[in-house]
């Protein structure tokens, strides 16, 4: 039987998982499957409970099971303790211990929200882009990365930027083999003109660009992106880009639909070579919206992302395609009908809780005919 493991966290992590779970046992018992679930202890509370915030029994269920359902980490509780028992710091390990290193955010814009986003309906028009960021290098990983005092008791703090060609390669065939599927066109990020892995990054690319001649790759430089992305949006499809980059470029892009809570994410591992049809992958499925401790226990959070994390996990991991459809096109419905949590809503005096939302998108799925 299909395993997953089921990693709630902290936060609004528990709420919106729980919703998301909803959804998930509606659709496995409208096309009857079956899937074994299993719970793991990650972040903040796995810090209370046993003093780390990535027990090795978490580790143990996440190497056993075929997806990996995350919530968030973190909060104001655990902003003091040592940054090595940080609660982030166990969503880093998971990543760099599965080699998660392909993570994928499209960014969906839903027309009748318009209004939440902060750019103009004429921008809006046509967006419909994913942002592909390496996960497992870079600045969050490469060494040395330390802090020290020289004796003239000056404090040093270093991270490094290190690429391997082998690294660049296998996230830039991921990013051309999406871009194949879709619009043909690749928008790779860097710093060329100031940074050697960048040099690097640019040359494989343009290596891999003759084994991809349907492909149109173009080349921007990270702060022209930042610029390109919010003034004119529709102009991309697939954007491929270094781990640091893609943190900053794909929370940016994350507004534009008009709210984190609508963003889904998943991170994937591929051994050998992508394809987007037929094949699946071992991979961890999250909302990117983190633990939101403000709204915390309110009722209040949206569902939605992590709901769509769910159709990405079966799309990727489970290869059930029509599964995959079937809640996007149930999300889409519902925001179209006008219900809406907090986040998303005009009025500010009539929205939905985050059950409710989810109980509206299981009886929307109810009514939808796909085979
Ligand atoms: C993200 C988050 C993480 C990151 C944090 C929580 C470590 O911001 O998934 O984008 O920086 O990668
Ligand atoms: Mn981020």
């Amino acid at each position: 039987m299909m395993k997953i493991a089921v990693l709630r966290g902290d936060g609004i992590g528990p709420e919106v998982i729980d919703s998301a779970l909803i959804v998930f046992d509606a659709i496995t018992s409208k096309y009857g499957h079956q899937f074994e679930l299993i719970d793991g202890k990650i972040g903040g509370i796995a810090i209370d409970e046993v003093g780390t915030p990535l027990p090795d029994d978490t580790v143990s269920v996440c190497e056993e099971v075929d997806a990996i359902l995350f919530g968030a980490v973190g909060g104001p509780k655990w902003d003091s303790v040592d940054f090595e028992i940080r609660p982030e710091s166990a969503i880093l390990s998971i990543r760099k211990k599965l080699d998660l290193f392909v993570n994928i955010r499209p960014v969906i814009v839903y027309d009748c929200l318009n209004a939440m986003s902060p750019l103009k309906d004429t921008i809006l028009k046509n967006v419909e882009l994913v942002i592909l960021r390496e996960l497992t290098g870079g600045l969050y990983f490469s060494e040395p990365k330390k802090r020290w005092v020289t004796q003239e008791n000056i404090r040093y703090g270093v991270d490094t930027l290190e690429y391997s060609e082998v690294e660049i390669e296998r996230i830039l065939r991921v990013g051309f083999e999406i871009a194949r599927s879709r619009r043909k066109k690749l928008t790779s990020v860097d710093k060329a003109n100031v940074m050697e892995s960048s040099k690097l990054w640019r040359q494989v690319a343009n290596e891999l660009a003759s084994e991809y001649k349907d492909v149109q790759l173009e080349h921007l430089y990270m702060d022209n992106m930042a610029m390109q992305l919010i003034t004119n949006p529709a102009n991309y499809d697939v954007i491929v880009t270094e781990n640091t980059f893609g943190d900053i470029l794909s929370d940016e892009a994350a507004v534009i639909s008009g709210s984190l809570g609508l963003l889904p994410s998943a991170s994937l591992s591929i051994d050998s070579g992508f394809k987007s049809k037929n094949m699946t992958y071992k991979g961890l499925y999250e909302p990117i919206h983190g633990s939101a401790p403000d709204i915390v226990g309110k009722g209040i959070a949206n569902p939605i992302a992590t709901i769509l994390s769910v159709a990405m996990m079966f799309r990727y991991s489970f290869g059930l395609v029509t599964e995959a459809n079937t809640i996007e096109k149930a999300v889409s419905n519902v925001v179209l009908q006008g219900k809406r949590t907090q986040d998303i809503a005009d009025n500010q005096s009539n929205f939905v809780s985050t059950l409710e939302m989810a109980k509206s998108i299981v009886l929307e799925i109810a009514s939808i005919d796909e085979s």
